[in-house]
């Protein structure tokens, strides 16, 4: 039978747990979340397993990253069924923050990183104080579990990106593995947002995977521009989504690629789209 993970919800305790592990030589992989667990978080459970003696998960739906408040209320919360999950995963341990302090004790000053265009397009545009959230909430977290090696999806690309700049930054001693996006067999990027979508706009969204497809197919005898504007024309005749961004980037800087992509080396298209009230993001590599 699947071992449960031993749960964590002292942020003390959970240093204590690393230390010792430390002291028996363990190597420590880490998955933070913010939990309503998928296969694509289970992934990275599986390529930590792969990679380390203990893994630990995180789960915490962190108030400092969601800059509508709406959307931070609406996030699903699934905490016993989440461990369930990670049982499955053969999860070691699991830190569930038992109150908001465990991260930001009231003496804490917040961690500031400049992240300079990383920070500034797409999701740094459309969701002002993000990653700055986001960049608090985690090396908080690293602090906390002191990993040798932390998973994030790719899904998220520009977190990830985000993440290995901050880590870079701050000289953190971790290292960092980006996961591939775990996808429905029609293609649906696993998302805990897919669960607030309705049966008939949870088969208007494969238009996002659809559409990247599409577009990876025009895109080595195309420019940036023109796949930018070829993807808006997309959505433009879909009514029931709210496009909010469409952007072709390099992989690396995510400058923008206005130019020809057959010459480009790492040219990724971006779509966050609101479909009802929620927001979707997915993102595809128009080069292999
Ligand atoms: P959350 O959205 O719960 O995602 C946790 C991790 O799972 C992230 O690294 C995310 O990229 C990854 N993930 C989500 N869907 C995925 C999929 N379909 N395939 C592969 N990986 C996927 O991202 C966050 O939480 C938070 O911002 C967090 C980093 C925990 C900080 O609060």
């Amino acid at each position: 039978m699947a071992q449960a993970p031993i749960v964590i919800g002292i942020a003390d305790q959970m240093s204590d747990y690393s230390r010792q592990a430390n002291a028996r030589n363990l190597k420590i992989g880490f998955v933070p979340t913010m939990g309503a667990l998928h296969q694509g978080h289970l992934s990275l459970v599986t390529e930590a397993r792969k990679h380390c003696d203990i893994v630990v998960a995180s789960i915490f739906v962190n108030p400092t990253q969601f800059n509508d408040p709406k959307d931070f209320e609406r996030y699903p919360r699934h905490i016993e069924r989440d461990i369930e999950l990670l049982s499955t995963a053969a999860c070691d341990a699991v830190f569930i923050p038992e109150s908001v302090e465990q991260i930001y004790p009231p003496d804490r000053a917040a961690v500031q990183v400049d992240l300079g265009l990383l920070g500034q397009v797409m999701e740094g545009k459309y969701r002002p104080g993000h990653f700055d959230g986001v960049v608090n909430v985690v090396s908080r977290l690293f602090d906390i579990v002191r990993p040798h090696m932390a998973f994030f999806g790719l899904k998220d690309y520009q977190q990830f990106r985000v993440i290995q700049y901050m880590v870079q930054q701050l000289q953190i001693p971790v290292e960092l593995v980006g996961v591939p996006t775990t996808r429905n067999a029609d293609g649906l990027a696993l998302s805990s947002r897919n669960q607030l979508l309705s049966d008939q706009e949870r088969q208007q969204a494969l238009a996002i995977i659809r559409c990247m497809q599409q577009a990876r197919a025009r895109a080595m005898t195309s420019t940036g521009a023109e796949i930018k504007a070829w993807v808006k024309d997309y959505f433009d005749q879909l009514p029931e989504f709210a496009l909010e961004y469409a952007e072709v980037a390099h992989g690396q800087t995510l400058a923008p690629i206005e130019g020809d992509l057959a010459h480009e080396s790492h040219p990724v298209l971006f779509i966050a789209a609101k479909l009802g009230k929620v927001r979707l993001i997915d993102n595809l590599f128009l080069k292999n």
